[in-house]
């Protein structure tokens, strides 16, 4: 069991920003990563069809025998998340915007998130900062084009520094000095943010290290770690492209293969 693999999937290539994460805190996991870039973003399908995407997910894991799921997707966690831990048996590790984290580095007060509409909108966000924020300003953008952006591989084009302005410039007016990346294609987008926020200082912060400290944990407490060897990733996505590959790589920053799977 210890040595079975650990399922993580996104709309796309942004959960491979939890990936890095997971490799880095534990280096012996086999992971199998599963980017649903056909239907990305996930933002943009209704309910229904969201729950239908998962469904196929976490069926194919189950078929590789995984040992736990990563829902590294904010927008797939928001609305997901309770329904996929009733259906699945093995443990079900999730992510939440870093709401908590900026409350504690704010100096100002003032809060800005980033992430998709979906995720702005559901009950689960809602709760979130009525836990965490109450008594802090915070400033929402459902930023349109970033993850499509990120699935392109364009993280630094004029398009994406153009975008970025338009969903920044407003949050910083109002003087937030902390911005939470709520959805896990954005941290690939922190330069280009850092760029466009220049002499403003501004703290960035996601949670896709406390996911890796969650999973560590459930893993250690079922007492399943993999201990044996070093592990190894393999990536699976619902589009068939070429150009997929080179996305791969360079946000892995190492040469990647990835298989498709059809739908
Ligand atoms: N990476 C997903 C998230 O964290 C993107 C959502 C989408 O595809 O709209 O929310």
């Amino acid at each position: 069991m210890s040595e079975a693999p650990i399922g993580i999937f996104d709309s796309g290539v942004g959960g491979l920003s939890i990936l890095n994460a997971i490799q880095e805190r534990l280096p012996n996991e086999n992971l199998i990563y599963f980017a649903d870039s056909k239907y990305a973003p996930y933002g943009k399908l209704d309910e229904a069809r969201l729950k239908e995407r998962c469904l196929f997910i976490a069926n194919f894991f189950h078929e590789q025998n995984t040992k736990a799921m990563v829902i590294a997707c904010n927008t797939a966690t928001a609305l997901m998340a309770e329904w996929l831990r009733a259906e699945y048996s093995i443990p079900i590790i999730a992510i939440e915007p870093a709401i908590k984290p900026a409350t504690l580095i704010t100096k100002t007060n003032k809060i800005g998130v980033f992430a998709t509409s979906h995720t702005l909108s559901s009950q689960r966000y809602q709760n979130l900062k009525n836990t965490y924020a109450k008594g802090f300003k915070v400033f929402e953008s459902h930023c349109l084009g970033f993850v499509e952006q990120v699935e392109l591989g364009e993280l630094e084009t004029e398009q994406t520094i153009g975008l970025i302005k338009r969903y920044l410039q407003p949050m910083l007016n109002n003087n937030i000095d902390t911005l939470v990346l709520g959805c896990t294609h954005y941290p690939f987008l922190k330069n280009a943010i850092q760029k466009v926020a220049a002499e403003t200082p501004l703290t960035i912060v996601d949670n896709a290290n406390a996911v890796s400290l969650q999973l560590n944990k459930i893993l250690n407490e079922q007492g399943i770690l993999n201990s044996s060897h070093s592990g190894r990733s393999t990536f699976y996505s619902s589009l068939g492209s070429e150009s997929h590959n080179s996305i791969f790589s360079r946000l892995l920053s190492s040469d990647t293969k990835v298989n498709y799977i059809a739908d």
